[in-house]
């Protein structure tokens, strides 16, 4: 795991958001496409167990940074493409107060049984259409294999969903899989990411 760039930059017209990005070139075990066409039907991988991403744990790259950045994870977090939680439960765990976000059920149906004390507020939402409640409310954004998932046409409105949900001066923080090295066989997340785009 190596730290990118930690930087503050503009992403409105009066706000500065704080951007820690940090790069993980190889995973853990391969990560099988399972996209239809441009768009993966992400309730189908859940239902039919197809979720090569799922690390069955806490993203390591969680414990890392907190290792650099101590204080970070404070105050109230967004998870964006939650999956199954372990994250958003990490991140509770510490502390904090957790919304975890995702648009399959499934997926959020086992989160919430493996969160059994309910730490984390799951819900059914789109990233893309998020309610009035979760606007300009979060201290954070932590999100995992989220950006890298979506089909680059789709950029412009992820940023404006992360701004749209952060207080002004809030923090995205994320692991995202720049230009991955693959073993011959290997497949990488969907859609990475240049160090250009
Ligand atoms: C590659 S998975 C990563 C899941 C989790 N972050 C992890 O690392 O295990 C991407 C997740 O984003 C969710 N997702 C995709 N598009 C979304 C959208 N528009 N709004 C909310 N969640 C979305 C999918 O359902 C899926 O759980």
């Amino acid at each position: 795991m190596k730290l990118l760039k930690a930087s503050r930059v503009g992403i409105g017209a009066n706000d500065v958001t704080r951007i820690l990005i940090l790069c993980e070139r190889k995973r853990a075990k391969p990560h099988i496409q399972c996209h239809h066409g441009n768009m993966t039907d992400w309730e189908a991988s859940y239902q039919q167990g197809e979720t090569p991403w799922d690390r069955g744990e806490a993203a390591p790259a969680l414990a890392e940074i907190v290792e650099k950045f101590p204080t970070l994870f404070k105050g109230r977090i967004l998870v964006p493409g939650c999956g199954l939680g372990h994250d958003a439960r990490w991140l509770a765990a510490q502390g904090c107060e957790v919304v975890g976000l995702d648009i399959a059920p499934t997926a959020l149906k086992k989160a919430r049984e493996l969160d059994p004390t309910h730490r984390v507020e799951f819900t059914q939402t789109d990233l893309f259409d998020l309610p009035k409640i979760l606007l300009g409310s979060f201290d954070i954004v932590w999100e995992h294999t989220c950006l890298s998932a979506m089909p680059p046409e789709l950029r412009p409105r992820y940023a404006a969903a992360y701004k749209s949900a952060l207080k002004p001066g809030g923090t995205i923080v994320g692991v995202f899989y720049l230009n991955p090295d693959m073993d011959p066989g290997e497949t990488g997340p969907p859609f990475a990411i240049s160090g250009k785009n």
